[in-house]
């Protein structure tokens, strides 16, 4: 499995694998808009880290760094579902904190699925949100039906798995 960042730079490997991204997103988000995860994935204010096998997407988080605030915020995460269950959630979610480090991002934020706080739980995030208000009121838009859950990125420790 091969881990990379990439945003909509107009590189055309790029795009296609942020296409890729964009099918098991949609494929495995059904309530999101289909025009809203297209809008998010192609704006260039997003990134997406992607779980490549052999040149594919298998899986990917597509986030917004805040970097004066020094958090992101995770919009989509998704495995492609024969994938599912074998760890590379936890492997695409390892690799986020990794690049957020090395970006100064001491936070992360998203508005997890009902389905998908177990998920989130397992990767350090919690629902008390022990970081100020002001770093991200106002930053991040409400999403209902979700929860907001964070997670401290911790410098110094290493995530590689
Ligand atoms: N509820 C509870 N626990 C879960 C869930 C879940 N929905 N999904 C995975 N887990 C557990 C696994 O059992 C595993 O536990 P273990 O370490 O004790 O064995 C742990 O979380 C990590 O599992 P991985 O194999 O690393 O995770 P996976 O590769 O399956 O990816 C993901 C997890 C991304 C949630 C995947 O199942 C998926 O794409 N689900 C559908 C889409 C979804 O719900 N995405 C999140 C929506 S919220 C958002 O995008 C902001």
């Amino acid at each position: 499995l091969a881990f990379a960042v990439v945003t909509n730079d107009g590189h055309p490997q790029h795009v296609v694998w942020l296409v890729g991204a964009k099918c098991i997103f949609s494929q495995q988000l059904p309530k999101m808009p289909r025009e809203y995860i297209v809008r998010l994935v192609m704006d260039r204010r997003h990134r997406t880290l992607l779980a490549l096998r052999d040149g594919r997407v298998v899986g990917a988080i597509c986030y917004r760094p805040f970097f004066e605030q020094r958090f992101a915020e995770i919009a989509f995460c998704a495995v492609t579902s024969s994938e599912q269950v074998r760890g590379y959630g936890t492997r695409l979610m390892n690799h986020l904190k990794m690049a957020g480090m090395r970006d100064g991002i001491t936070d992360m934020l998203t508005y997890a699925d009902n389905f998908a706080t177990g998920y989130f739980k397992k990767q350090g995030f919690t629902t008390a949100i022990c970081m100020e208000r002001r770093r991200w009121k106002g930053y991040i838009k409400d999403y209902e039906g979700g929860t907001l859950m964070h997670c401290a990125v911790a410098p110094g420790i290493d995530y590689r798995n």
